[in-house]
């Protein structure tokens, strides 16, 4: 254990050496530098605090922001429930929690709640009369909610089962439409290549108890925010362009879901630029790829969409809607980062920033995930890095902002080292960490390739828990690998004590 423990310190020294001897030889400027830690910390950021967000986070005029609700690593997605209280999924602590409505008034919920827990990495959610449904990454399932007193009522239940979620893109979102059908959008395993299961990369519809699926759309890559136009109910996805073809290519889409459309991936990216990898789509004769209606820049990652109520908003936001952009990992330099406002005009889709300031320079402050308008007429944004909720409303300074109060960031090292750390074979389990390392090629996206994602200094960011966390649920692109849960700790041991841990090859 003392060994482990200087071997730490040796770790601690070096990571601090590390990017001052990059700098010092010039192999990397201090923007990229800033750029590659920000990625590594992609896995949740530093606390942010109300006085930080007034600070930092720009608006349109007219428009102002409060740090709503803190201290929720990894908040995903958000849904009111008919009675104005906020959910929010958190896939990666299984759980869905219930921000009670700010009936006092002070600008923050009057209670935080879990309200489910246990769940397969819920995302998507919504109601339909007094049922709750929820989409984990394997199955849709549904349980009675009394939306009065915010509480469940009953059994939770199994609505669609046996939906996959090996590889990439396990996420699923779900949405009733106005025809009373339930939408489930579903990304796909991989970054380019065909499925096996052709429900993956597509948009899917169902009769409300489960029966009646069918596929309404394909060649989506990853659709993670879906929602309907209000003034001619069409219906519009996001979609995650794929990577590794550079900066600036291809972009990330939004795209008009018609019944029946298939819309290019893997085959054609874009404006139907045909893929470098895959060859001629082999269904050519039976389907054209449709369009995108939007591009977003490439690498920007489009989540969450919600088109808006602009009751007392400004003239041009009468058809518009907002889409968290929740930035880029795989580009030399960040971009995204913030929420843009697309405004449908007879011209096309005009992009504006809407809420940004996120990204200073490459010092990324937050990841905006998911965007939903409260009853109150204000915009809610979840943010997945900071592990925040922020509310945009119309007019100056909303009630009961509290200057600079500080909220503590939910630490992602260790409070105390895990029990099984007691009596382990320290080196006998890196070797092995090692082995798998090799085995599953880690290497490809870690210290190969254009913009590797480097693991040095991950001792100083993630504990032994946090690291287990990655490798049982990784944040897309980084695959999800069939490791056990010896092999999961041999993986960490080796990751946080190997002698290079600190020195990107
Ligand atoms: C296809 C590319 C890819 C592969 C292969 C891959 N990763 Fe990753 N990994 C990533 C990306 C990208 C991130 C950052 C994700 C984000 O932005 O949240 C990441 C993040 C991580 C992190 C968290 C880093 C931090 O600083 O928070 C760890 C630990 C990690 N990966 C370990 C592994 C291990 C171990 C393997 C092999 C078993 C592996 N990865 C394979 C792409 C990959």
């Amino acid at each position: 254990m003392k060994k482990f423990l200087i071997g730490l310190l040796a770790v601690a020294v070096l990571v601090a050496a590390v990017p001052l001897v990059l700098m010092a030889t010039g192999t990397i400027d201090s923007s990229s530098l800033r750029m590659i830690l920000n990625v590594m910390t992609g896995l949740g950021g530093p606390a942010t605090s109300a006085g930080a967000v007034q600070r930092r986070l720009q608006l349109p005029d007219g428009f102002t922001v409060q740090l709503y609700a803190a201290d929720l690593p990894r908040a995903r997605f958000l849904r009111f429930t008919p009675d104005g209280d906020l959910l929010v999924s958190r896939p990666h602590s299984g759980d869905i929690v219930l921000l009670r409505r700010d009936a006092d008034g002070d600008g923050h919920p009057d209670a935080v709640e879990t309200l489910i827990d246990g769940l397969k990495r819920p995302t998507g959610m919504d109601f339909l009369g007094d049922w709750l449904y929820i989409a984990e990454s394997d199955r849709i399932g549904r349980v009675r909610f009394d939306s009065a007193s915010g509480t469940l009522a009953g059994d939770y239940q199994g609505v669609v089962e046996g939906l996959t979620d090996d590889g990439n893109h396990w996420s699923k979102t779900l949405r009733f439409g106005a025809d009373g059908l339930m939408y489930l959008a579903q990304g796909s395993t991989c970054n380019v290549c065909t499925e096996s299961d052709e429900r993956r990369a597509t948009m899917m519809r169902f009769a409300p108890d489960g029966s009646g699926a069918e596929i309404i759309a394909t060649g989506l890559r990853n659709s993670v925010g879906f929602d309907w136009a209000p003034w001619n109910g069409a219906l519009y996805a996001t979609d995650n362009g794929r990577d590794l073809l550079g900066d600036d290519f291809p972009p990330c889409e939004l795209n008009h879901i018609v019944a029946g459309n298939f819309y290019g991936w893997p085959y054609f990216n874009g404006a139907n630029i045909a893929d470098p990898d895959m060859g001629a789509d082999p269904l050519a004769q039976q389907r054209q790829p449709t369009p995108p209606a939007h591009g977003f820049r490439a690498h920007n990652a489009p989540l969450g969409i919600s088109f808006i109520d602009a009751t007392g908003w400004p003239a041009e936001y009468q058809r518009s809607a907002l889409v968290a952009l929740h930035g880029s990992w795989n580009r030399s330099t960040p971009d995204g980062y913030k929420v843009v406002s697309l405004h449908f005009t007879d011209d096309g889709i005009e992009e504006r920033d809407f809420l940004s300031g996120f990204n200073r320079d490459g010092d990324i402050s937050g990841r905006p995930v998911d965007v939903a308008q409260g009853p109150d007429g204000a915009i809610y944004i979840s943010d997945d890095y900071a592990g925040a909720i922020y509310r945009v409303s119309r007019g100056e300074g909303g009630a009961g902002l509290q200057a600079d109060t500080a909220i503590p960031a939910a630490s992602r090292l260790d409070s105390e080292p895990p029990a099984w750390l007691q009596d382990a074979d320290l080196d006998a389990m890196a070797a092995r960490g090692a082995e798998l390392y090799d085995h599953y090629a880690c290497m490809a996206c870690h210290e190969e390739g254009m913009n590797p994602v480097s693991l040095a200094g991950l001792p100083q960011r993630l504990g032994y828990r946090a690291v287990i966390e990655v490798l049982r649920a990784p944040q897309s692109p980084m695959p999800i690998f069939p490791l056990s849960k010896a092999e999961q700790r041999e993986l960490a041991v080796y990751l946080l004590t190997r002698e290079d841990s600190a020195t990107p090859r």
